[in-house]
């Protein structure tokens, strides 16, 4: 499993949409950790909840229902959602005592691994509700509300993405140009680091008329780039529209005949699952991005080994030759783990080589952090917490410096922009380059939505200014 994981608290993931007319509105505000997968799924459970009458809102004290979208990939995760319930609790009691509700929900990844175990340690939690029963969430309130506490983290049986109701074709407008879209989730490689097999489950790949419809939705309401989303989202597969059996690859080809579907990225890959239609795509489809999203960990053969990651160094650096072959500006993007149980400084430097051989444009590189239950959290010789911070210090400047560069690369060259958003300053509008750096350009450059040609004037820490071409 690989997706990026930043911790956000996102009014925009949770929607605006009308209530129900019948009832009185209430409102949810809904808090977001860890990676992209739960930012579409923070999406769907608004709308499912805009469907039993709630609006959105992103003041905490306002809200008859908060949920927390919780992540448990690294650190103390659980501890942070605990600490949270603890503040939400002291809200939920000065509500309470003006007669008015809150309801408390915990979901996400956490939400899988603990269970009961969240109501036990925080009483005024109302519902734990795991990432694959999202579509009984109405059903779930509805008995919340008669009195019952409740834990739904199996496993359903049936789909949840067709029982999850689509947003309004307004709602799905005000959420923008670029929209995510999961196509797969969960995950059968048993890296043994990680604790996504035990939180999102075995791999499961949404079909392929599904897939297309919400795309053909999105691009209707305006949207001009789309990334599918999965754990692994390169073991995606299904039965096609031909009868045959299609891989990511030949999805792409698909979704790239959708009008007005200008831009499409997937995220993220496993190296095992590069497949050869998947990089055919890379070269014969304009509209797949030239940006890979590639996690390697680490670059020491042992430690692969070791993380089950059934691949070597030399692998990688051969796969990314053919991608490249096939696609000369692609620009590549990875995950790193410093400080795994057993790693060496010969095995560090070994990643350290990789990194120098690869030449990443950006990079998220983490501390091993043992997850209860995953087999690297009881491998012998953990190391030091100084060692990993150390580590993790040189590792990060070398990427720092790998990003700033390949930013620098660019400067003078002329690339397309997509026009996602206002500036933060006045005057200024902020696109995305075709390699996910935020572009800044002057409003009247151009309409949100569209693709402009612009030439890149000079860098900032994380974007580029830019001028019309
Ligand atoms: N410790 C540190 N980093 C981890 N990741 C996943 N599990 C762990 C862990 N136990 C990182 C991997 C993955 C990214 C999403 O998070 O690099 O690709
Ligand atoms: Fe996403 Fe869950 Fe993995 Fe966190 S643990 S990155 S929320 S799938």
């Amino acid at each position: 499993m690989d997706l990026n994981t930043i911790e956000r608290n996102d009014p925009d993931s949770a929607s605006q949409s009308a209530a129900a007319a019948s009832a009185p509105a209430k409102k949810v505000f809904v808090k977001t950790y860890g990676c992209q997968m739960n930012v579409y799924d923070s999406q769907r459970m608004t709308d499912a909840l805009a469907a039993d009458g709630y609006t959105a809102t992103d003041v905490i004290a306002d809200a008859d229902l908060v949920l927390l979208n919780t992540c448990h990939i690294r650190e103390k995760a659980a501890e942070k959602v605990y600490s949270e319930l603890g503040r939400i609790r002291d809200m939920k009691a000065e509500r309470a005592a003006v007669g008015r509700e809150m309801l408390i929900g915990v979901a996400g990844c956490v939400a899988q691994a603990e269970g009961a175990e969240i109501i036990r340690r925080s009483p005024a939690v109302d519902l734990v509700i795991g990432p694959q029963t999202y579509h009984r969430l109405p059903d779930v309130l509805a008995r919340v509300r008669g009195g019952e506490k409740i834990v739904e983290t199996e496993y359903a049986i049936e789909d949840k993405f067709e029982h999850l109701p689509q947003p309004k074709r307004a709602e799905m407008i005000k959420r923008g140009v670029t929209a995510f879209l999961t196509v797969q989730e969960g995950c059968d490689k048993f890296c043994t680091f990680c604790v996504v097999p035990y939180t999102r489950g075995s791999e499961v790949s949404r079909p392929v008329a599904q897939i297309v419809a919400e795309a053909e939705r999105l691009a209707d309401a305006g949207v001009r780039e789309v990334t599918l989303l999965g754990q692994n989202v390169n073991a995606w597969h299904g039965k096609g529209e031909d009868g045959m059996e299609w891989g990511l690859g030949r999805l792409l080809f698909r979704l790239a005949e959708i009008p007005g579907l200008a831009r499409l990225r997937y995220t993220t890959s496993h190296p095992r699952d590069m497949d050869h239609e998947l990089i055919a795509a890379h070269r014969d489809l304009p509209a797949l991005m030239p940006y890979l999203h590639l996690p390697v960990q680490s670059g020491s053969d042992r430690i692969l080994k070791a993380m089950n990651r059934r691949h070597t160094a030399k692998d990688y650096l051969a796969l990314l030759e053919r991608i490249r072959a096939a696609r000369g500006d692609i620009a590549l993007s990875g995950d790193f783990i410093v400080g795994f149980p057993g790693e060496t400084e010969a095995d560090f430097e070994a990643t350290m080589d990789l990194v120098r051989q690869v030449n990443y444009a950006s990079a998220f590189s983490f501390k091993y952090s043992p997850r209860p239950g995953t087999p690297g959290a009881d491998m012998p010789d953990h190391v030091p917490e100084a060692v990993k911070d150390e580590r993790l210090q040189r590792l990060q400047a070398l990427l720092l410096k790998q990003q700033q560069d390949f930013g620098l690369s660019l400067v003078g060259s002329t690339i397309d922009t997509l026009i996602e958003k206002p500036g933060r300053q006045a005057g200024q509008k902020v696109g995305r380059s075709p390699w996910l750096q935020p572009v800044i350009v002057d409003e009247k450059a151009g309409e949100i939505g569209d693709i402009i040609r612009v030439r890149i004037t000079k860098t900032g820490y994380n974007s580029l200014f830019a001028e019309l071409a």
